[in-house]
Order: structure tokens, then C-alpha cells, then sequence
């Protein structure tokens, strides 16, 4: 790989990345889950490393191989990605790319669940809600990271959904993504993203998972540097 211009730009700087998707169990053989591939998140934990971070990447299942000199922390449900971020201690930063189910089966069947008749009607399928990794990240008191960033998948309102939750979550900056099918974007190579802070919105040109990635490390690296200045 080409040796950085900025390299060591985030010496130093201990930073923790979820990514993928969840996967919540039903009963030993099924499970809730969502479309997304872990490209982008695994990609911006590579991209800040190799500007010198110490980087935690905690992961959803994924088909993807683990970032060169990244901690990886692989796990399957919100519940152990909360567990697993929550044991991360003297954080500077938090990138939350996971995306995590929102809700989860109120109970894991321990076998697997049977029809009863061959033309059952399906039983309903009671869920609960599952942490906000992000939300209890952004309001974490003293122990908060400097720097927290989420992302926002959307499929309308892109910007205006974004700035919204940016509020809700208490986070510093998210990067807004048109998951709609229309921007083909969910499990592919590209992303074309928002980035909102409080007080701004960049629109960035569309680029591959790992041009997104380099920018958002950079743009992360100048921030820090101008904190200290
Ligand atoms: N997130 C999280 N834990 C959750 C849900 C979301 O950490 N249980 C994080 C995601 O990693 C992302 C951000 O919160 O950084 C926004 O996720 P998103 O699903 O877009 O937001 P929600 O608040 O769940 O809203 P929505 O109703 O649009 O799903
Ligand atoms: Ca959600």
C-alpha cells in the first residue's frame, strides 16, 4: 500500500468503528438481520489506520476479511455490540457505521420453532427494542469520546432525517447516506454521502466505499489537529 501524506495524523488517537449488520436470533437456525455488507464501516476503520489510529473495529457478520492493522472484535447480536463498545475504555473517538436491528425477538425459541398444521397461520412474532449503541455513546458523561460520529441511512428526506437525528442522538457529526433503492448503494461498492456537522452540510461527490472512508478519516485527522492548534 502507498505510504500516506498524512500518516500519523491520528497517532496516538485510541478510536472504536461498529459496522455490519446485526443479527438477532429467533431460534437456533433463524434469525432478523438487514442488507448491510460492513464494506463502508470496515473500510473507514482501515482508512484510520493507516493514519496512525488505534483502532477497535467491532463487527456484525460480514463476508469481509479483517482490515490490515485493526483490533477486531466480531459479534452477532446489538446486545454484544454494546457489551463489546461499552469494555473500550479512554476513547477519542466513536464511528458508528453498524447497522444494528432496531428491534429483536422478545425470545430466542431454544429449538427451532415448528408449524403445527400444514396450513398454520403464522404465529406472531412479539420484538423488543434493542440499545442505541450511538445514543448511550454521545451521552456516556466524562468517558465520552472527544469526536462522535454517526451514520444515518435513509431513503427520503435524506438531509433533513439526517439533521434530525444528528439532534436525537446527541452525536457530533453523521454522515448521511440515500440507502433508497434508486441510489443502489446498500452492499455495493460506492456511497454518496452528507457529511452534517452542527453547524454544516458537505455534499460529497459519489465515490468508492474507500475514497469515503480516506475522506472521512482525513477530514477526522484536520479536525483533531485543529482542536490542539
Ligand atoms: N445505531 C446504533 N444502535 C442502534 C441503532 C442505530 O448504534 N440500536 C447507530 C447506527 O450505527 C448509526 C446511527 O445510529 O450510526 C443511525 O442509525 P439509523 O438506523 O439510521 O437510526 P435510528 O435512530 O435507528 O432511526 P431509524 O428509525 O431511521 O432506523
Ligand atoms: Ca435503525
Amino acid at each position: 500500500r502507498h505510504k500516506q501524506q498524512n500518516e500519523g495524523a491520528l497517532a496516538f488517537k485510541r478510536i472504536v468503528v461498529t459496522a455490519g449488520p446485526t443479527h438477532e436470533p429467533l431460534d437456533p437456525v433463524r434469525y432478523l438481520a438487514n442488507r448491510s455488507s460492513g464494506r463502508q464501516g470496515y473500510a473507514i476503520a482501515e482508512a484510520l489506520a493507516d493514519l496512525g489510529a488505534s483502532v477497535t473495529l467491532v463487527t456484525g457478520p460480514t463476508d469481509l476479511r479483517s482490515p490490515a492493522g485493526v483490533t477486531i472484535i466480531r459479534c452477532e447480536t446489538a446486545r454484544e455490540m454494546q457489551a463489546a463498545v461499552s469494555r473500550l475504555e479512554n476513547l477519542d473517538a466513536a464511528i458508528c457505521t453498524a447497522a444494528v436491528a432496531d428491534w429483536r425477538p422478545a425470545t430466542e425459541a431454544g429449538q427451532k420453532m415448528k408449524k403445527k398444521e400444514r396450513n398454520d397461520a403464522p404465529a406472531p412474532l412479539p420484538l423488543v427494542a434493542n440499545p442505541d449503541i450511538l445514543a448511550e455513546i454521545s451521552s456516556s458523561g466524562s468517558s465520552r469520546p472527544t469526536l462522535v460520529v454517526g451514520f444515518a441511512a435513509e431513503t427520503e428526506n435524506v438531509e433533513d432525517y439526517a439533521r434530525a437525528k444528528r439532534l436525537r442522538k446527541g452525536c457530533d457529526w453523521i454522515v448521511a447516506n440515500d440507502v433508497s433503492p434508486a441510489a443502489n448503494v446498500m452492499g455495493g461498492h460506492e456511497n454518496q454521502v452528507i457529511l452534517i456537522t452542527s453547524d454544516s452540510s458537505e455534499h460529497w461527490p459519489r465515490l468508492t466505499k474507500e475514497d469515503v472512508a480516506r475522506r472521512l478519516a482525513m477530514t477526522i485527522a484536520d479536525w483533531f489537529s485543529s482542536k490542539t492548534e
